[in-house]
């Protein structure tokens, strides 16, 4: 979404919004120095830990690690979606949305695709009361009438064109139901000229997937009875991308004005039996891992969530993705935990069985993140043997790297601590020492983010050079050549080239529209991190120097002439062994190589 909305307008937007401005309006903010603070409105604290720097137009709180740029804290704070967020603070700013943002969000292409998507439900919803053998099949899965239309249940009729002829006729519309992934184009064979269409769902029962306001977007089809793949899904079209929505929230948020917890659980017919039940805040991912951004979206709703799993071999294999994605988001005051059903199981047999209060008793039962961690780990070690608590230390090192500074990671440590049988704070010391003398990780990987840690200089050359292009955007000018960056054989230099040339394109460039470019980037959350960070120094002039020499040491240690210039000095020094002359030999014969002619 945020792709439609053009960059130079976000631009615009964060450079007239006042940070301090927004969040003061809701929450009461007090000076001190050059930034502002408050107790952190998104974890509970008596001593503000909450601060807002006006000159990086971002917020950021050491209690909970909540950070962000005024956009995000709208989405956080009101619980807004990105556009809304952006509407929000256009009309704040007295601007228009541009055109083309409002048309790929309400009108034009997307408005097209949605009026064939809700006419398509309504056709299959026809279906399904038409035909009495798909009938039965909803009744047989324990279905009620009530709940069918409560989740606008379909039947796609066992036909290879019954939709395409309903909705088809014309090449305008074909090509909207192809758009929509509703149709599919036959492969052409030989010499035909037109391969043609047919139905992508045919005799599946079919569940619409709808967005936030209840408009369809895709569908995920079950077979009737027996038959391959048992679920088909819509494709991912403009409406719909399967790693960011979720199954029933709309039908949950229908159900609560306030949530105290969601459940995610894994398919169609669990959320739809589970509503039924009375269950209403269970949600399903669509066939895939529960997403960082599923979880961005539910915490907005709630700070509660539970996992939900077949006692199954996929479903603990679901459970340990779902905690891996999981872990960056576990901050104070958020409360994640992990439900694991009796082998053979799922919600919608269960709750089938013993109905709702049964069900929910299990959630007592449920693990919370710290305790499902140490059990898988725990499983993995022999913990009679020290070897085995190494180990176990070791496995448990880089996932509580992940984990954002506070009570849950704190926890985590002490369960640990008890099963190594060793003190805390000496474990939580090994937990968290460098990885290395030399700092081998990647700058996009997450770190942590203690204070001292970052005034102390010890993080390596890029993540330095990226958080001074975070924190002084201008000093990018500082540097010569940002293309001379690429080429380099290391993780993230792309991304410090990238911010380079974002900051001197830039107009108004801060920390926080730097920022908004990544947004819906992987390395998002990382560089929000580094943004929050003290500032390396204190201003642009002096960031505008440590950048260009961090740039040229890059260039030096990484670039190609670096390890003949290494060896060189090495011969001259100490002398080389034959495999290092071997190795200088073969450098400098493929240096005085002539490139390519051919
Ligand atoms: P399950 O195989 O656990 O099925 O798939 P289920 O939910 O118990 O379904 P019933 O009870 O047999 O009808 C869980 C989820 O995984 C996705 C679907 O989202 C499904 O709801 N899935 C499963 C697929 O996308 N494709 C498949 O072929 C199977
Ligand atoms: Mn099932």
């Amino acid at each position: 979404m945020a792709g439609r909305i053009p960059q130079s307008f976000i631009d615009e937007l964060i450079a007239r919004a006042d940070i301090v401005e927004i969040i003061g309006a809701r929450i009461s903010l007090k000076k001190a120095g050059r930034e502002y603070k408050a107790c952190c409105p998104f974890h509970s604290e008596k001593t503000p830990s909450f601060w807002v720097s006006p000159d990086k137009q971002f917020y950021h709180c050491f209690g909970c690690g909540a950070h962000g740029t005024a956009l995000g804290f709208l989405m956080e704070y009101e619980k807004l979606s990105f556009v809304e967020a952006v509407e929000d603070l256009a009309q704040r700013a007295g601007l228009e949305l541009p055109r083309e943002a409002r048309d790929a969000h309400n009108s034009g292409g997307g408005a097209d695709l949605h009026q064939v998507m809700s006419q398509s439900a309504q056709f299959f919803a026809q279906n399904l009361s038409d035909n009495a053998r798909a009938l039965a099949y909803v009744d047989k899965r324990g279905i009620e009438p009530g709940t069918a239309r409560k989740f606008a249940l379909g039947y796609a009729t066992d036909s290879w064109n019954a939709l395409l002829n309903r909705f088809g006729s014309q090449e305008a519309d074909r090509q909207r139901l192809l758009l929509a992934g509703l149709i599919i184009e036959r492969e052409r064979r030989g010499n035909e000229r037109e391969g043609g269409c047919y139905d992508r769902f045919r005799d599946r029962i079919m569940f619409p997937i709808r967005d936030s306001r209840g408009r369809v977007i895709a569908f995920g089809g079950r077979i009737l009875d027996q038959g391959e793949p048992k679920y088909l899904n819509s494709p991912e079209t403009p409406l719909f991308h399967k790693g960011r929505e979720l199954y029933g929230l709309y039908e949950a948020r229908q159900a609560h004005a306030d949530f105290k917890r969601l459940m995610i659980v894994e398919g169609y017919m669990d959320v739809v039996r589970l509503h039924q039940a009375g269950i209403t805040y269970a949600v399903a991912t669509l066939g895939t891992a529960t997403t960082q951004e599923h979880l961005n979206k539910i915490f907005r709703l709630t700070s509660e969530v539970v996992f939900c799993f077949d006692g199954d071999r996929a479903g603990r294999q679901a459970a340990w993705r779902a905690l891996d994605n999981a872990l960056p988001l576990a901050r104070d005051g958020r409360e994640l935990r992990f439900l694991f059903l009796p082998e053979g199981q799922d919600p919608d047999s269960l709750v089938g069985a013993e109905g709702m209060a049964a069900f929910e008793a299990r959630l007592n039962t449920a693990l919370p993140l710290s305790e499902y961690l140490v059990q898988q780990l725990v499983a993995q070690t022999d913990l009679l043997h020290a070897d085995g608590r190494a180990k176990l230390a070791a496995l448990a090192k880089p996932l509580f790297a992940r984990m954002p500074e506070g009570v849950l990671r704190e926890l985590l440590a002490d369960r640990l601590a008890a099963e190594i049988r060793m003190p805390a704070a000496k474990l939580k010391q090994l937990l968290l020492s460098g990885a290395s003398s030399r700092d081998t990780s990647s700058p996009m990987e997450p770190m942590r983010r203690t204070p001292e840690r970052m005034s102390a200089g010890r993080r390596n050359m890029l993540s330095q050079a990226i958080s001074l292009v975070l924190h002084h955007p201008r000093a990018a000018h500082a540097v010569e050549d940002p293309a001379a960056l690429s080429g380099l054989d290391k993780p993230g230099i792309s991304v410090l080239q990238t911010l380079l040339e974002q900051a001197r394109e830039s107009h108004q460039p801060s920390t926080a529209t730097l920022l908004e470019r990544w947004r819906d980037l992987p390395e998002f959350e990382r560089l929000a991190e580094l943004a929050a960070g003290a500032p390396l120094v204190p201003d642009a002039d002096a960031a505008g120097h440590e950048l260009s020499m961090a740039v040229q040491k890059l260039i030096e240690t990484l670039g190609p002439g670096h390890r003949t210039n290494e060896l060189l000095r090495k011969a001259e020094e100490l002398g080389l062994n034959s495999d290092e002359k071997a190795e200088l030999s073969q450098l400098l014969k493929s240096r005085n190589q002539p490139p390519s002619q051919t």
